[in-house]
């Protein structure tokens, strides 16, 4: 695989420019990146990401691209809300060997993730305590950096888990140096609610410069996707667990509630409009599998627009309850 060269990034909407050090990979320098863009309803940012998060899909991208898009030596992948590029490596180190010239480029609308994802360096956190303490404190994130990492016995691949390890491997070197960062409050907790809570060992790995070269990052927004990728020029446009944040609102306690009808439905056609300029013939749109993006109106307009703009459910869940990849039909 081949590090990106002519891949059709506007380069006027994200100046390029290199600066030594931090960010050797990707087209802005870190200091040029706009601050993070607040898109009318959304109101925080959420980066939870994970190494080979919903494996399942990214095994189903793999598989198409050399089957479907056998024919094509050039792929273009553009990994739409990378957060910090542990989706967008992860993709890197799964197509690696693959018959095709990979393109990726990952585009997130936080500044933050997006100088994350420059730094090149990503952080594992080792979950260890009773089993019943682990579990509660999984329960609800489902973006765990070590569950296929061969880091956790709780893995649904567990065939995969050494091959990605190894893949991994190839990628990152350890940081020896790193020290748990924990905070006064954490380590008391941990201290005096041992019961309670489970330990946590953060580990830091640095992508290796040759690898780092075969993803770029640039800071994009999914509503101008017009302006980072020329039209049908995405084989694979990924936008997985990121729609909510166009159409929820976050009210106290955390709580997340859909916004009003009249705001999401013209939002999410806007977001099908922009999907479909991007998407070449034969390419796929990747949803992930985030329930809200799926079980609300948002989920129900963003199926009726994928479908009147001609694209098909080619992979759903386990359940067969929702449609997370999409392929764009031939004319
Ligand atoms: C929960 S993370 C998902 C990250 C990754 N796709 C995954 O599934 O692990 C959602 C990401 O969407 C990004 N995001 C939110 N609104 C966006 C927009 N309008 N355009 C691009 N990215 C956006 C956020 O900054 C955040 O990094």
């Amino acid at each position: 695989m081949n590090a990106i060269t002519s891949f059709p990034i506007y380069a006027n909407v994200f100046p390029a420019g290199q600066t030594a050090g931090v960010n050797f990979c990707g087209v802005t320098p870190v200091e040029q990146l706009g601050k993070d863009i607040f898109v009318g309803v959304r109101d925080k940012l959420i980066q939870e990401t994970a190494f080979f998060r919903q494996p399942e899909e990214l095994e189903f991208i793999k598989e198409y691209i050399k089957t479907a898009l056998k024919g094509k030596k050039e792929i273009n992948i553009i990994d739409g809300a990378c957060s910090k590029g542990y989706e967008t490596y992860s993709l890197a180190m799964l197509l690696e060997n693959i018959d095709h010239k990979i393109n990726i480029t990952g585009f997130d609308i936080g500044k933050e993730a997006i100088c994350e994802a420059k730094k090149g360096i990503f952080f594992i956190k080792q979950i260890s305590g009773s089993k019943n303490i682990v579990s509660m404190y999984k329960m609800g994130i489902d973006a765990f950096n070590d569950d296929y990492l061969a880091f956790s016995k709780k893995c649904l691949l567990e065939g995969k888990q050494a091959e990605y390890k190894q893949m991994f491997d190839k990628f990152y070197t350890e940081l020896p140096g790193y020290k748990n960062k924990q905070s006064i409050k954490e380590r008391l907790k941990g201290i005096l609610f041992k019961e309670l809570f489970p330990s946590i060992t953060t580990r830091a790995f640095q992508i290796k410069p040759e690898k780092a070269e075969l993803c770029k990052f640039v800071q994009g927004d999914i509503l101008k996707l017009d302006e980072i990728v020329s039209q049908a020029s995405a084989d694979v446009l990924l936008f997985r667990n990121a729609l909510y944040h166009l159409t929820t609102k976050e009210y106290t306690l955390g709580l997340k509630l859909p916004l009003p009808d009249e705001i999401v439905i013209p939002v999410v056609k806007d977001v099908v409009k922009q999907i479909d300029k991007a998407v070449a013939s034969k390419g796929l749109f990747v949803l992930g599998s985030h329930a809200s993006d799926h079980l609300t109106t948002a989920g129900k307009t963003l199926y009726n627009e994928l479908e009147m703009h001609n694209f098909t459910p080619v992979l759903y869940n386990a359940a067969g309850t929702k449609a997370v990849i999409w392929k764009k039909n031939e004319f």
